[in-house]
């Protein structure tokens, strides 16, 4: 497949061995993604790593730990049923979601092991990743996560390839996500919920001058 560049949300983040580090991952995760049904998770994960860019606190834990959690948060989707991933029943979907989350180590493990990350940060990486759906944890790394999902989601390329995916009213879709983060997970970090808001009135703006 052809693997879109990375972008990792500010530009002096990283030095040349960390990005390399990072697309030597996402090499690994992008065709995984590319596997997913339910919507484009390449084009998703893109939007969380510079979500993840934008929002983590400037330190070592970015490229090691933050950034690598975030290209791989989706990839357990690689083994979830197919069938499982288009049903429209609730209990599927809530099935599909927690088998995403148990599947990812099964994915995540083999390509840091191939990378030669130590198993100590295998675990840590793995560790954010199970915590990003269904929890409200009270580490900073694993809020980070759950912020730069729902931050990325009202980005503009996200927000409107979700439009197409679930073929749902921009409008509908828009709201959704705003009534989500206010009443169902908001935001841990003031930074996601400053950068969440301006993308959302950017997306309302488009919708208003369609
Ligand atoms: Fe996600």
């Amino acid at each position: 497949m052809n693997i879109p560049k990375l972008d990792f949300g500010r530009t002096t983040l990283l030095t040349s061995k960390d990005a390399a580090f990072l697309n030597g991952i996402w090499r690994e995760a992008a065709p995984c993604l590319a596997r997913g049904i339910r919507k484009d998770f390449v084009v998703h994960t893109m939007g969380v790593v510079k979500a993840m860019g934008t929002i983590a606190p400037l330190n070592q834990n970015i490229a090691s730990t933050l950034l690598p959690a975030a290209i791989l948060h989706d990839v357990g989707w690689f083994l979830v049923e197919g069938k499982l991933q288009k049903s429209n029943s609730k209990t599927d979907m809530e099935m599909a979601l927690h088998l995403h989350i148990a599947y990812a180590p099964n994915i995540i493990y083999p390509i840091l092991h191939r990378i030669g990350l130590p198993t100590h940060s295998i675990d840590r990486i793995a560790d954010i990743v199970r915590a990003h759906k269904f929890q409200r944890p009270s580490d900073p790394d694993k809020q980070l996560l759950i912020d730069a999902d729902g931050l990325s989601d009202v980005f503009k390329e996200q927000f409107w390839s979700d439009v197409t995916s679930y073929n749902v009213l921009p409008a509908v879709l828009l709201d959704k996500r705003v009534t989500d983060k206010q009443e169902e997970e908001p935001f841990f970090f003031a930074i996601s919920r400053r950068r969440f808001k301006i993308e959302a009135a950017k997306r309302l703006g488009e919708i208003a001058s369609r």
